[in-house]
């Protein structure tokens, strides 16, 4: 049997108002011990803390993502600040920059970016990074904020084996999602076999993005194994190897209890 942990999911989204029990329940099925559930603004980040707090094996994250940042005001950093320091919130997340939509103008998300890495380290938690487009962007500024003295992980990472290597070297993790199942995986594919396996996580980013076969359904933690299979089989690994390698890298990131 698997165990795994998914280190990016959305169990917040309006998506599982209905049916949430019934997806922790398959999740647990499938083996997947550990979720990490993420927040996107004030609202989902308070979400996330409170989910976090009723359930075994759920933890929060807490911030803005660069959707959001054009409506993150003083109110908004001074509940996040108080959010952070609840039971069970491991990381700032998810942060960063989406320079393909560009739902908040660049300069926003490039200063809600700075500020959020800013309290992670005053806070000492791990970020989690959005990058969408911006790997240069996004790279630059962790490195002016001096982001490797908190690390984090790269979610749902999106960049060749060149970036890759700089952001191991930064001392950050790259976490997988769905698209390494995907057919035009292509670079993806060379990430998930030669990054070392210390470094490596897997997430679903539910309900975004669900793997191969259920590609185009709403995505749920149970299906992480499709990633996990897919990542292991790159690799030549067991997938038991690979779920528990990853669920341990898990363990030391986000500092979560045994
Ligand atoms: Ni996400």
């Amino acid at each position: 049997m698997l165990q795994l942990t998914d280190t990016h999911a959305h169990l917040n989204d309006p998506a599982f108002q209905h049916d949430l029990n019934e997806v922790l329940d398959r999740a647990r099925t499938a083996g997947v011990r550990t979720i990490i559930c993420v927040g996107s603004d004030l609202k989902t980040s308070a979400e996330a803390v409170e989910l976090a707090a009723q359930r075994e094996g759920i933890y929060a994250a807490v911030g803005v993502h660069p959707h959001e940042a054009k409506s993150a005001d003083e109110q908004t950093w001074k509940a996040i600040r108080l959010l952070a320091g609840r039971p069970k919130v491991v990381a700032l997340g998810e942060i960063g920059l989406d320079f393909y939509y560009y739902n908040s103008p660049p300069e926003v998300q490039i200063a809600v970016f700075r500020q959020q890495i800013l309290l992670a380290r005053e806070l000492g938690l791990p970020i989690i990074i959005h990058d969408r487009d911006a790997h240069e962007e996004v790279y630059r500024i962790l490195c002016e904020e001096k982001a490797g003295d908190v690390g984090g992980v790269f979610h749902c990472f999106s960049g060749g084996l060149d970036f890759a290597g700089k952001c191991l070297d930064l001392g950050f993790y790259i976490s997988l999602a769905g698209p390494v199942t995907f057919k035009k995986a292509g670079e993806l594919l060379r990430v998930a076999c030669e990054i070392p396996l210390e470094r490596l996580l897997v997430e679903t980013d539910a309900p975004y993005l669900a793997p191969v076969p259920y590609r185009g359904k709403r995505n749920e933690p149970a299906f992480i194994v499709e990633t996990a299979k897919k990542v292991a089989e790159t690799r030549g690994m067991e997938p038991e190897e690979l779920a528990a390698a990853t669920s341990n890298n898990a363990r030391k990131l986000f500092s979560l209890e045994r």
